[in-house]
């Protein structure tokens, strides 16, 4: 599989790599954050982290997994991740997280466009799909933002609270997030 970077007005949106693997384990391993998750542990160890790696690296060579850390690019910091993962029929998942300290500054808003458009060009996804637990709003709104609309609501699994919850289900078809882009350019 190819490995792709990209750059947007902030951000550098990078492949993982194992020496990323201690500001993983600070950052997620605030409660705040992996609550809000579904299949990250709590508390989060260094293990867990590795898991993590061996696992993106099964999925990047299936071609079904494509995870970026989300880093400050005139910095230099190790922010989070974001990435897409393969469902059924050609559709793709979007997710992201990112480090308490990084909230609020439309960072997850910058990195989630970026994939979507990494999906809908790229990856040639019919459809890009998301989940937002029902008291993560600011989640809720990154989606809306992006053009996502309800498509129903399911029950979670959440690791670290060790039970599941309910989940928004959002929908954003390729179309629709082309149109909403030439109106943006023509605009
Ligand atoms: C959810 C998360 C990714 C948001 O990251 P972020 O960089 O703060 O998000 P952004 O700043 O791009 O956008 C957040 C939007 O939600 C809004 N928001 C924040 N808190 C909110 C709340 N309680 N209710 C409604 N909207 C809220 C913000 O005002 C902002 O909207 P705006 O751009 O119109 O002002 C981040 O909080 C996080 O990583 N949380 C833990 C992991 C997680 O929830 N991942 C997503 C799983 S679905």
């Amino acid at each position: 599989m190819p490995s792709f970077e990209f750059e947007t007005e902030r951000l550098l949106l990078r492949p993982p790599q194992r020496h990323d693997a201690a500001f993983i384990v600070k950052l997620i391993g605030d409660y705040d954050v992996a609550k809000n998750l579904s299949r990250v542990p709590h508390p989060y160890s260094q293990k867990d982290a590795d898991e993590f790696f061996v696992m993106l690296e099964e999925q990047n060579a299936k071609g079904t997994d494509f995870a970026f850390a989300i880093m400050e690019k005139s910095r230099g910091w190790f922010m989070g991740v974001v990435g897409v993962h393969l469902r059924d029929k050609g559709e793709f998942e979007l997710g992201y997280w990112l480090g308490k300290p990084y909230w609020k500054q439309g960072y997850a808003s910058e990195a989630a466009k970026r994939l979507a458009e990494f999906a809908f060009h790229d990856l040639k996804a019919p459809k890009l799909i998301a989940g937002w637990f029902h008291d993560n709003p600011a989640s809720g709104h990154v989606l809306a933002k992006l053009g996502f609309l309800p498509c129903g609501v399911e029950q979670r699994e959440s690791r670290s609270r060790g039970h599941a919850v309910y989940c928004n289900m959002v929908e954003l078809p390729r179309e629709k997030f082309g149109r909403q882009r030439k109106q943006a350019e023509a605009a």
